[in-house]
């Protein structure tokens, strides 16, 4: 089976990328948080450094490109185009406001007009271009209803990939995915389908696999890799019985990774107390120990919560 690791802003950059692969690996593609072209600059040169082959060696790595505007979306394309990709994914997904307000993301979903527009045009010149272009979606914005259109105007250009969250809007991360509009697409879409959203367990994929009566096949992993960084190696069937090694070998190359390019302390922690707010649950951490982790400004006191209390060194 194929596993996707999912974009998520802030948290999979491409040290996390790099570190995952060289402690786990075993993914077939990592999608990278998004990028937005501006008028005056499709790809920044912070967004060419996260996507630069130097800093993603060994990955299959897809951009994700969150834009209403089509020049801005083939501008953005061409130039990663020339730094090698041949695949980009459009995020149709974001639901914070900010993102909304001005169309994008899952602002976009709506405006079936115009975003019929702007996919004719983005698929001609990827077609042009000889670049794949996957979309990233949710349901609708106000009603997963929306769906059954949307539907109809993915089936109509010759997207790579249909990745669905299958949320609204305004569900944000919450709740139980809809998953009878997964359901849905995997009758109605023509093209390749993978389906995103709260797996966070073995039994999670095998209780959809039976819902939909057929292996997902590729899945893509957002919260729950990050929880339990060995759950593409339980989904492959991997032996896991070296899951506790694997997670502090992880834990201190990626501590150790951010201190070569963040300073000072509380930047770092910043991340990694991003992490534990994922890890904790799984890793039966204290409340007590989780509440020092996040109150820690120096390394000295982060070390000290987490190598001497959690880790029990
Ligand atoms: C902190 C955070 C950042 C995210 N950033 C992105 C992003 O840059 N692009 C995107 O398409 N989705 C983004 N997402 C959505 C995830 O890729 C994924 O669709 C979502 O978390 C649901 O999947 P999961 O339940 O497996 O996590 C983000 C989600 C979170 C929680």
């Amino acid at each position: 089976m194929k596993i996707y690791v999912a974009p998520l802003e802030g948290i999979t950059g491409y040290i996390f990328r790099k570190t995952f692969n060289e402690v786990y690996g075993g993914v077939d593609k990592y999608f990278a948080p998004f990028i937005t072209p501006s008028e005056k600059c499709a790809v920044t040169p912070r967004d060419k450094k996260e996507l630069s082959p130097e800093n993603n060696k060994g990955i299959y790595l897809v951009p994700q490109i969150l834009t209403c505007r089509s020049d801005g979306f083939i501008s953005a394309m061409k130039e990663l185009k020339d730094t090698g990709f041949n695949e980009v994914n459009l995020n149709l997904g974001c639901p914070s406001g900010t993102v909304c307000a001005k169309g994008k993301g899952a602002g976009f979903l709506p405006e079936t007009t115009a975003l019929t527009k702007f996919l004719d045009e983005i698929y001609s010149a990827g077609e042009s271009e000889g670049v794949k272009i996957s979309i990233k979606t949710r349901l609708g914005y106000f009603d997963p209803d929306e769906f059954y259109d949307l539907a109809e105007i993915f089936n109509s250009f010759p997207v790579s990939e249909l990745i669905v969250h299958p949320r609204i809007r305004g569900d944000f991360y919450k709740g139980e995915p809809r998953k009878e509009y997964f359901a849905y697409a995997l009758e109605h879409i023509k093209c390749p389908l993978v389906y995103n959203g709260n797996i966070y367990a073995e039994q999670d994929y095998k209780d959809l696999c039976d819902l939909f009566g057929t292996d997902l096949d590729p899945v893509m992993l957002g919260r729950g890799l990050i929880t339990d960084l060995s759950l593409a190696d339980r989904l492959k069937g991997k032996d896991t019985s070296d899951a506790a090694a694997k997670f502090r070998r992880f834990h201190d190359t990626i501590y150790h990774e951010y201190q070569k390019v963040m300073s000072p302390d509380i930047n770092v922690l910043y991340k990694m107390k991003e992490l534990w707010s994922y890890w904790a649950a799984f890793y039966e951490v204290n409340s007590r120990d989780l509440k020092s982790i996040q109150k820690a400004k120096k390394y000295a006191e982060y070390e000290d919560v987490v190598y001497r209390k959690v880790f029990g060194l």
